[in-house]
């Protein structure tokens, strides 16, 4: 998951379809994870459907909507005050619309409305079909839709997304675990899988359009299931669409991940050797409070069984310092375990108590400083050994998917390797989506950098 950074504008391309009925148009500013990155891809084409134009920058909008994120305070606060921002836009345009959409939106829903007197519009993620009434009936007086709806998975509504050779499918929604520290469950609702058969039309319709690289989201992405299909028969069903030449997949939650899902993974080439398997915390006592439904000692075991299978496989991770009740010796089993596992790369968050989590009733137990404390300590050891990881691929050639012109040069790719490692490296006449061998020459922290092989 990104930790709650703002993405650019989602969108995006011209679209002759559908006249400007109003002569409206809409921006949608995006926080939080991916999956918000495509429910705003789908939000886009619900708004064009119903006549909108997708306005190019804020300026130009008639509605400005913020999909939001509400896993940490800090994301939150963050919203607040750019809410606050956009409401100057008033002042020379008074007829803009503001309104706040997603987990967010759903977590403090009329409290909003009273907090924020100039916000017209809050949309839980269950509300993006009925967005165009919505946004009709707000230019008349306040509107809240925060009805969560078990069913609701939105597979007809075929996402606008930017032009580029990788794309987010969402293939299922909401999260049926309960850990405890986590809002997620109370703001997206229950678990429902898309049908297989939605998905698989998008992702040919991808192909078609030039989209090499495909990453399904789910809040539990491996639990997807759907009449016959699980997730291992979704990616041996996804492996055989031509033209896709990577699948990738976030977030699988540790103890759903099957050995038929391993096997898929394994024996499915274009499947890429990087998994993101979030641990939060390495003690039992804490992964039981955590409600995390897996030990230390099993997570151990799903590792050896992943690597055993793919030997060339990257792990990341996501790491919670600063749970209630997490003692000097929890958080060392957890620091000397990131020591143990060498992941490539993870998040790790300071604890955030969440209104209404089973967690919150604990009280957030350790002071501000005790916790930053321990999330300096355990980013300091993993940015050695995020370092180390990347300098073992010196000098060994890794296939790098060519995704865009570098940021530093324009007489530069970057892209990045089934192992999800960016690597930068000298144009020659490629093109994005391709393939191609790149030995690597030096590690940085967070890129590689190469030449061409061969
Ligand atoms: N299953 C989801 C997880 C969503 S939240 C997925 O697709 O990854 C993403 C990460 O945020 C979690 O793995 C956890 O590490 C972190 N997180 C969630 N709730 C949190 C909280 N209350 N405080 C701090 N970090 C939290
Ligand atoms: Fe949150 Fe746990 Fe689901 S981290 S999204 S409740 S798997």
């Amino acid at each position: 998951m990104l930790p709650g950074g703002r993405l650019e504008n989602t969108v995006m391309e011209e679209d002759p379809i559908y006249p400007n009925r109003q002569g409206k148009s809409v921006y949608i500013e995006t926080y939080g994870c991916q999956m918000n990155v495509s429910d705003s891809e789908m939000m886009t084409r619900v708004l064009k459907q119903a006549g909108y134009g997708v306005a190019a920058d804020l300026e130009q909008a008639d509605v400005i909507l913020l999909n939001t994120c509400a896993v940490r305070e800090h994301a939150e606060q963050r919203i607040l005050g750019r809410v606050g921002q956009l409401a100057q836009c008033r002042v020379r345009k008074p007829h803009l619309l503001l309104g706040l959409c997603g987990c967010m939106a759903q977590h403090l829903r009329d409290r909003l409305l009273r907090q924020i007197p100039y916000l017209n519009l809050v949309v839980g993620p269950d509300g993006y079909r009925r967005l165009p009434e919505l946004i009709a009936r707000a230019s008349e007086e306040a509107v809240i839709d925060v009805r969560l709806d078990r069913t609701e998975a939105y597979e007809d509504i075929a996402p606008v997304r930017a032009d580029g050779v990788s794309a987010f499918v969402t293939i299922m929604r909401g999260c049926d675990k309960v850990c405890s520290f986590c809002i997620v469950p109370f703001v997206r609702g229950r678990e429902r899988s898309l049908a297989p058969e939605a998905i698989l039309a998008d992702v040919r319709r991808l192909a078609a359009s030039g989209v090499k690289e495909i990453t399904y989201l789910g809040q539990t992405v491996n639990s997807y299931y759907h009449d016959e299909t699980d997730f291992a028969g979704l990616l041996r069903r996804t492996e055989d669409i031509d033209g896709i030449e990577r699948i990738r997949f976030m977030s699988p939650y540790p103890a759903d991940m099957t050995d038929r899902a391993i096997e898929a993974m394994a024996s499915c080439k274009k499947v890429c050797r990087h998994l993101h398997l979030p641990l939060q915390s390495a003690s039992d006592p804490v992964l039981e409070r955590m409600r995390r439904q897996y030990t230390v000692g099993e997570y151990r075991h799903l590792v050896r069984r992943l690597r055993e299978a793919m030997p060339d496989l990257s792990l990341t991770t996501d790491i919670i310092v600063g749970f209630p009740g997490e003692t000097e010796e929890d958080f060392r089993l957890t620091y000397d375990f990131l020591e143990e596992m060498r992941y490539d790369s993870a998040f790790l968050f300071k604890y955030s108590a969440r209104e209404g989590t089973r967690a919150y009733r604990w009280g957030d137990i350790l002071s501000e400083e005790e916790k930053n404390r321990r999330l300096e300590e355990i980013i300091a050891l993993q940015e050695r050994i995020t370092v180390e990881a990347n300098r073992e691929w010196v000098g060994r050639i890794a296939d790098v998917m060519v995704e865009g012109e570098s940021r530093r040069s324009d007489s530069e790719w970057y892209g990045r390797t089934s192992q999800y490692k960016t690597v930068v490296f000298p144009r020659n006449g490629e093109r994005p989506g391709e393939i191609v061998p790149v030995t690597i020459e030096e590690a940085r922290t967070h890129t590689l950098v190469g030449r061409r092989a061969g």
